[in-house]
């Protein structure tokens, strides 16, 4: 018999699982039997290094907001290259691009860029506690905000440690997450105002902020209600807590982020993903007096705050040269792809009477392995049977050339149009027919 030749992505799995451990540096990038490598990629196409081309709905867990090596973009970082990748003194660039993104949102007076969505939200967190002189946070049960202990507290909870929905546990993540932290992080149940309410009422006068994701990924991508990020931002208000807004995945909503659809003014938002311009990046942006807190010359400086590689020139040239090409319009035609896909995905599961369903909205979009669309993370957190058909799934897209994020998530980017999305929903298709 015949043995397969090993691919070239297996051969480099197998030197890497010797010097990293799972053979991979994130978590996102593995799957069974072994994680792809990439060779190159453009526009809304990437090629792994056995030659195979896919359209990647992917764009790296969702930061790439106009596809990889968009010619603008190449172009401006290239220039940048040749005068310097970092220096010990301020740059304008730096201060260019504050100024454009103050400019996209009535609720961001002042910011500070940082260097991932995890810093933004640790750092958002910290001025809270520092601003209110509290020490408790407040968050969503299952929602992803980075891997500061205090913010990824309940991430993981599961049937088995997540307890009551009057009262969720806070399940930490990480062995060895000391009992303080998950003592003061509070956790409540997305989209139920009243349990909600019940709770953060319980640690009235204790709690910092409440830290909001309106869509959060990992929950399910599923949109929060108006009436529960309105009847939360209103109990923060009453008590003297912060709302913080992580829009690190959905600030390409909408021209200010998702919270403009929400008509919420977050006292802090922590931003990501695109606003970097396909480099790693994060910014902490919000109220004036909240944001002074980390002026070393002000008045209120209780916050000292810095980075080595924070707001280095080319994540500032690259972000500031996405963002503008990412207008109004560009927001309107991917957001209109996005409804595209969503549409053509509800209808060939519809056709084919299959057990998925599809959450999402603006440019993202999430396919579930069960009929009723989630409401909430417990809805959302898949069984052992619906995993496996995740993964069969998966690998049926990716035999037929597209790339989506594991999860099951992807996301439009502006290299795409309508024959991409086409392609992807034919390929859904004919997973959900081979799945049976
Ligand atoms: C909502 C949200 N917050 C925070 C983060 C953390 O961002 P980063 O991976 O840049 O640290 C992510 C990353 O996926 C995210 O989706």
């Amino acid at each position: 018999m015949q043995t397969r030749s090993q691919t070239a992505s297996e051969t480099l799995y197998e030197r890497a699982n010797q010097v990293l451990p799972g053979g991979v540096s994130r978590n996102t990038v593995l799957r069974r039997p072994h994680p792809l490598y990439a060779a190159h990629a453009k526009g809304c196409r990437i090629t792994d290094v056995d030659g195979v081309e896919r359209i990647d709905f992917a764009n790296n867990m969702a930061s790439l907001i106009h596809g990889h090596a968009h010619p603008a973009i190449v172009a401006a970082v290239s220039e940048q290259l040749q005068r310097g990748t970092a220096y010990t003194m301020a740059t304008e660039i730096e201060l260019r691009y504050a100024e454009y993104l103050c400019s996209r949102s009535p609720g961001f007076d002042q910011l500070r860029f940082v260097n991932s969505g995890t810093e933004a939200v640790m750092g958002a967190l910290k001025a809270a506690r520092a601003f209110t002189g509290r020490s408790k946070i407040a968050k969503v049960e299952g929602t992803y905000h980075g891997l500061y202990d205090f913010a990824e507290v309940s991430q993981t909870a599961s049937p088995a440690t997540w307890g009551s929905v009057d009262a969720p546990e806070s399940v930490p993540v990480a062995h060895g997450t000391p009992r303080s932290v998950l003592d003061d992080v509070v956790v409540v149940p997305l989209n139920d105002v009243q349990r909600s309410v019940d709770i953060l009422t319980r640690h009235a006068g204790e709690i910092a902020c409440v830290l909001l994701d309106v869509m959060p990924h990992r929950a399910g991508l599923i949109p929060a209600d108006r009436g529960f990020v309105a009847a939360l931002a209103q109990w923060a208000k009453s008590d003297g807590a912060l709302v913080v807004c992580d829009e690190v995945i959905t600030f390409r909503t909408t021209y200010g982020g998702a919270q403009q659809r929400y008509d919420l003014t977050p006292d802090l938002t922590a931003m990501g993903k695109i606003v970097g311009g396909g480099f790693p990046v994060g910014a902490i942006a919000g109220r004036r007096e909240v944001m002074e807190l980390m002026n070393p010359h002000g008045d209120n400086y209780l916050l000292p705050y810095s980075g080595t590689f924070s707001a280095n020139p080319i994540t500032m040239t690259a972000g500031l040269t996405a963002m503008r090409l990412f207008d109004n319009d560009e927001i309107e035609r991917v957001n209109r792809l996005g409804r595209l896909t969503m549409e053509g995905l509800r209808s060939v599961i519809h056709a084919r009477g299959y057990d998925a369903s599809i959450t999402g909205a603006g440019s993202l979009f999430r396919i579930h392995m069960q009929s009723d669309a989630p409401t909430n993370y417990r809805d959302s957190f898949p069984s052992f049977d619906a995993g496996e058909r995740l993964q069969a799934f998966f690998d049926s897209l990716l035999d037929q050339g597209i790339l989506l994020v594991y999860s099951g998530t992807g996301a439009i980017s502006t290299a795409m149009g309508e024959r991409d999305v086409e392609q992807l929903i034919g390929a859904v298709d004919s997973a959900l027919a081979s799945l049976g």
